[in-house]
């Protein structure tokens, strides 16, 4: 039997501490279903860039690229660490440099209760937002001139490639064709950015028409974030740009019980990906049994999905669902348990599914 290698970062904060979870969940749902998983930690963080200056040794790349089937990240963060050096390094870094494209992000909610909108449920939030992951305003170039003057000149470049932008675009039409979803919504501000959100109108227009089974439509993104919240069932497949992807997919998170519910994969269809909750350290809330960790024990059943082993995924989400149903719930959500007592209510549910 294959066994699959996860390099884990634990990282800062509260990532710590919903990683444990999600950890626990991994192996318990694999005892379960007879799948071998490897995880190794690595303690890449604050705590470590504090102590040596550095934030991820050379060669980590290679090595995760040589070594290990996927990446699990907690989250990164430390209010020692002002200026976020090392979070930049190890989670943008990371994208950049594994080439992680598709930022997969589902927005669905698993139980009407954890709804903020009044009169909607399950069936209408459940679509999945691919953001592009490795260009954009995250690509770090521009610059400052005549600093700390009047005169001063801050620029920072928007930079969209043909192949950058297609890609992603390919990669939402092949979803959505490999999973029974119907419809591609490409959302930009075309409107008012005339050069690069072109590139995006006419790439989308070209690989619509590779994909005639499935639909395909527009949004600017001030009309999505409006639609978003007014008619989410509207929403199957969801691309946008690296900036615009980040900002709704914390909306999205809004519209599944917040940010501790949202998962997601940075994924490189042809090499290593990584998968992290959506939501970030929260340093004031950590190392205190309170931080809610569905949202990475959800990135683990999507992680474990990648790598093939649907029947351990299925499980996870059966496991969660349960949970909020019982109420089994972090306070977040309105329940009474602690971060460890959910991720051992989510295991045992797990072993009373399988057995
Ligand atoms: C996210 C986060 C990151 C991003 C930050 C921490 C740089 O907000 O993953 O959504 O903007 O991509
Ligand atoms: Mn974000």
């Amino acid at each position: 039997m294959q066994t699959r290698r996860i390099a884990v970062i634990p990282g800062d904060g509260i990532g710590i501490d919903v990683t444990k979870e999600a950890l626990a969940v991994i192996q318990t749902v694999c005892g379960v279903t007879g799948d071998a998983v490897r995880t190794t930690e690595f303690d890449f963080g604050a705590e470590r860039y504090l102590a040596s200056g550095v934030s991820l040794p050379d060669g980590t790349h290679d090595m995760f690229r040589r070594d290990f089937d996927a990446i699990f990240m907690g989250a990164l963060g430390d209010p020692r660490v002002p200026d976020m050096a090392h979070a930049r390094d190890i989670l943008l870094g990371t994208r950049f440099a594994l080439d992680l494209y598709a930022n997969q992000r589902p927005i669905r909610l698993l139980h009407d209760d954890l709804c903020p909108l009044t009169g909607r449920g399950r069936r209408d939030i459940d679509f999945v937002v691919f953001r592009e992951n490795t260009e954009g305003l995250y690509v770090g170039m521009g610059g400052i001139f005549k600093k700390g003057t009047a005169d001063e000149i801050a620029t920072q470049e928007d930079v969209n490639t043909r192949k950058g932008v297609e890609r992603i675009i390919e990669h939402a039409f092949r979803y959505a064709r490999d999973n029974g979803r119907a419809k591609v919504t490409m959302s930009d501000k075309s409107n008012a950015l005339r050069f690069g959100h072109d590139l995006w109108q006419r790439v989308f227009a070209e690989v619509s028409e590779r994909y005639p089974d499935i639909e395909s439509n527009h949004l600017y993104i001030d009309a999505l974030a409006l639609q978003m919240v007014k008619n989410p069932a509207q929403f199957d497949v969801i691309v946008t740009c690296n900036m615009f992807g980040d900002i709704i997919t914390d909306l999205g998170a809004a519209l599944q019980g917040g940010l501790g519910m949202a998962a997601s994969g940075n994924i490189n269809p042809d090499g290593v990906s990584m998968f992290e909750p959506v939501h970030g350290s929260a340093p004031k809330y950590a190392g205190k049994n309170i931080a809610n960790p569905f949202g990475a024990i959800l990135s683990a059943q999507l992680m474990l999905e990648h790598l093939g082993l649907a029947k351990a995924g299925l499980l996870i989400e059966k496991a969660v669902i349960g949970c909020i149903e019982a109420g089994e719930t972090p306070r977040e959500l309105g329940g009474s348990l602690g971060t460890r007592e959910v991720g051992a209510a989510v295991c045992r549910r797990i072993e009373e599914l399988g057995g």
